[in-house]
């Protein structure tokens, strides 16, 4: 392992983030952005009119992109060759995953500013920790992923192990709703949502509600166009409202890594965690224990946030 491999897996295992900045070609993201925000614009017309045509016409199933159905990079034929092709995107991610990795799913997502974002449906979404807001965009714009405000969460909650990988198409500051990550965090494997953690007078305080206390530095991520980084399945990140006039689109990557390779950093850090990968527990009043603000019908609860 040569001394860059071996900074980047060490840094993987004890934060379970590493950021490998601008390593795609700046032009192709910029263009590739150009073409997603023509056919899936960002404007108030993909919102239902109303809440009664919302009630209408949608529910809480399946209005999320698939892994080859209802997915805009498959329904736009878009290429990413000169990503997925590029030897620097391999390279970033065989460091984490090992060689013959698996890219379980790729989804556009669409960070959605607050100005856009309807009244009435601003009215059912705050307070909501985690407000995905595809059910209330109309169905054809449903094949990407939008949304507004982000309360830390894992994105790995069915025991599948994978690390996400995620790419900025455009130039993200503050103002662009920034990913945040807290670092370390997935050290205490799956817990549940909204998560138990605190804020400290630096970072926060994390606990397993075990009798586990864990201080997590908290990371924000900006770049410019063609920005990649990664974070574990299991680590908590989340994201600020949008204030910018110019929503940001980004990519998000879900890796597997090889099981027959035992040594990459992605399966060694499973070696790391006290506790469980998943919670299947299901409770008497039929709520699954890892998504305690979801109703057994799929809604959403208002539970307050943890960044906004
Ligand atoms: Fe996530």
């Amino acid at each position: 392992m040569s001394r860059n491999e071996k900074k980047i897996y060490n840094s993987f295992l004890k934060d379970g983030y590493f950021n490998f900045k601008t390593i795609l070609n700046r032009k192709n993201c910029l263009q590739l952005r150009k073409f997603i925000d023509m056919h899936r614009p960002c404007s108030d017309k993909i919102f239902y009119k109303s809440k009664k045509e919302f009630l209408r016409n949608s529910n809480f199933k399946n209005y999320s992109p698939g892994e080859k159905d209802h997915n805009a990079i498959f329904n736009l034929n878009l290429d990413l060759d000169f990503i997925e092709k590029s030897k620097n995107f391999i390279k970033a991610v065989e460091f984490i995953a090992g060689k013959n990795y698996k890219i379980k799913k790729k989804s556009i997502i669409r960070s959605v500013p607050t100005n856009i974002h309807p009244h009435w449906a601003k009215k059912i979404t705050q307070n909501v920790g985690r407000p995905n807001l595809n059910p209330y965009i109309k169905r054809e714009y449903q094949d990407v992923q939008y949304f507004q405000n982000v309360d830390f969460h894992q994105d790995m909650t069915r025991g599948i192990k994978f690390v996400t990988f995620y790419i900025y198409l455009d130039d993200v500051s503050q103002k662009d709703s920034p990913l945040k990550i807290l670092k370390g965090s997935y050290k205490f494997g799956h817990t549940h949502y909204p998560h138990y953690i605190r804020p400290g007078t630096e970072g926060w305080y994390y606990s397993n509600l075990i009798g586990d206390h864990m201080k997590c530095d908290e990371v924000a991520v900006y770049g410019k166009a063609g920005t990649v980084f990664c974070f574990h399945g299991l680590n908590l990140h989340g994201s600020l409202l949008n204030y910018s006039k110019k929503p940001r689109i980004s990519l998000r990557y879900l890796i597997e890594p090889n099981k027959k390779n035992k040594n990459s950093a992605l399966q060694k850090s499973f070696k790391m965690i006290k506790g469980k990968i998943v919670e299947n527990l299901k409770l008497k009043n039929n709520f699954d224990f890892q998504r305690l603000d979801r109703a057994p019908d799929g809604s959403f609860l208002q539970t307050g946030t943890s960044i906004l």
